[in-house]
């Protein structure tokens, strides 16, 4: 029986040495590609059928022999690979000596990416901001019915939701949330905000993505950024709005360029302003983009006393002001872009100019 045993190891040695032999005398890489098919293929290689004749061995022969099939195997792979690689060596030799490859080439320039001007102006925005003592803080983009409207002072039917246009979410009824929309402002941060942070004065921004079902054209999109701003504590005044706004203004813009404040309304501010930055394109004449010769980057005002109450602060006490800018219409007025779409369209004509 032991002579059997060593017969069939010495018919794994011949396989092995025949296939070396025959690795050997491979030249090029199709005569590779055959070599591992003869000799390591699963079907009909004499490797693989000695492997699968395992079964009809002795028990007792049969570890010695799986061991030095799997010992075979992995001689004739590692084989395999080192004669690949020494073919590629020579085959890239051979074209270096043809002259096929100029190794004293420069390399081709890496492409050095940039930032996004959306994101160039969130940035600054946010220095400027940080300037003034005013903090990052996040909010989420699926809101509730209740924080993108009703806590705002704005009920359910009020006529003023026409002013946002919303994309509504549909979900399930029974949740716990109610009605789900996508954010159509950054001011449902407000209130999330002061529900955190009461009874303790607050100075933040909050950024974001906001959406909203409108006509699209050159200064409105569908989707855009907005900085919400908020204050709240005790004796702050319509003054120190006015200041915090025309402060940002000269910071961002220059002291010259010219700007104007306008009485509006807010469900959720009281009283109300909006601003307006003369447009950079037709300096106050009126252009197809901006309609009047300004340009309008925000609105602003007191925080309402019921939305001070919905937040957790005592109006009696407290008091606040808020605004809600579009750094994508300032990015406009500050670099004199023409066309809000261009921000979304990924040309990279427009955004290699940032
Ligand atoms: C609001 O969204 C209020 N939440 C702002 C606010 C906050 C008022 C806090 C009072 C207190 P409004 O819809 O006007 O307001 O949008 C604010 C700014 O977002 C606009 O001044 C403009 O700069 C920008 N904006 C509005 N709609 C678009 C749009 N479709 N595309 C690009 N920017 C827009």
């Amino acid at each position: 029986m032991a002579e059997t045993g060593s017969l069939e190891l010495e018919r794994l040695g011949r396989i092995e040495s025949e296939a070396l032999e025959a690795l050997a005398a491979v030249d090029s890489t199709t005569a590779l590609e055959a070599w591992k098919v003869a000799h390591l293929g699963r079907k009909s290689s004499p490797l693989a059928s000695a492997l699968d004749s395992l079964g009809t061995l002795p028990k007792e022969q049969r570890p010695a022999f799986g061991k030095r099939g799997n010992e075979v195997k992995r001689a004739l792979e590692a084989a395999f690979d080192a004669r690949a690689e020494a073919l590629r060596q020579a085959e890239l030799e051979r074209e270096l000596t043809a002259g096929a490859f100029d190794v004293t080439q420069p390399g081709r320039p890496v492409v050095r990416g940039g930032l996004h001007p959306a994101r160039r102006m969130l940035r600054e925005i946010f220095a400027v901001c940080a300037e003034m003592g005013f903090q990052v803080y996040r909010s989420r983009d699926v809101e509730s019915d209740e924080y993108n409207f009703q806590l705002l002072n704005i009920p359910p039917h009020h006529p003023a939701r026409d002013m946002w246009s919303t994309f509504y979410i549909q979900g399930d009824e029974r949740a716990a949330e109610g009605t789900l929309v996508l954010r159509t402002h950054t001011s449902p941060g407000q209130v999330r905000a002061m529900r955190e942070m009461a009874p303790n004065p607050i100075r933040i921004i909050v950024p974001g993505m906001v959406y909203r079902y409108e006509q699209v054209s050159a200064r409105k999109e569908i989707q855009f950024h907005q900085v919400e701003g908020l204050a709240v504590g005790r004796n702050i005044r319509m003054t120190d709005l006015n200041g915090t706004l025309v402060e940002f203004t000269r910071r961002i813009f220059g002291a010259e360029r010219p700007y104007r404040l306008r009485c509006s309304h807010f469900p959720f501010t009281e009283p109300s302003v909006e601003m307006d930055i003369e447009c950079a394109v037709c300096h106050g004449a009126g252009c197809s983009i901006c309609g009047s010769g300004w340009l309008e980057i925000l609105g602003a005002g007191m925080v309402h006393p019921t939305v001070l109450r919905n937040g957790g602060y005592d109006p009696n006490t407290f008091s606040g002001f808020a605004w809600g800018m579009g750094p994508e219409r300032i990015a406009m007025l500050k670099y004199g872009i023409t066309d809000i779409r261009d921000f979304w369209a990924n040309d990279l004509r427009f955004l290699e100019q940032f």
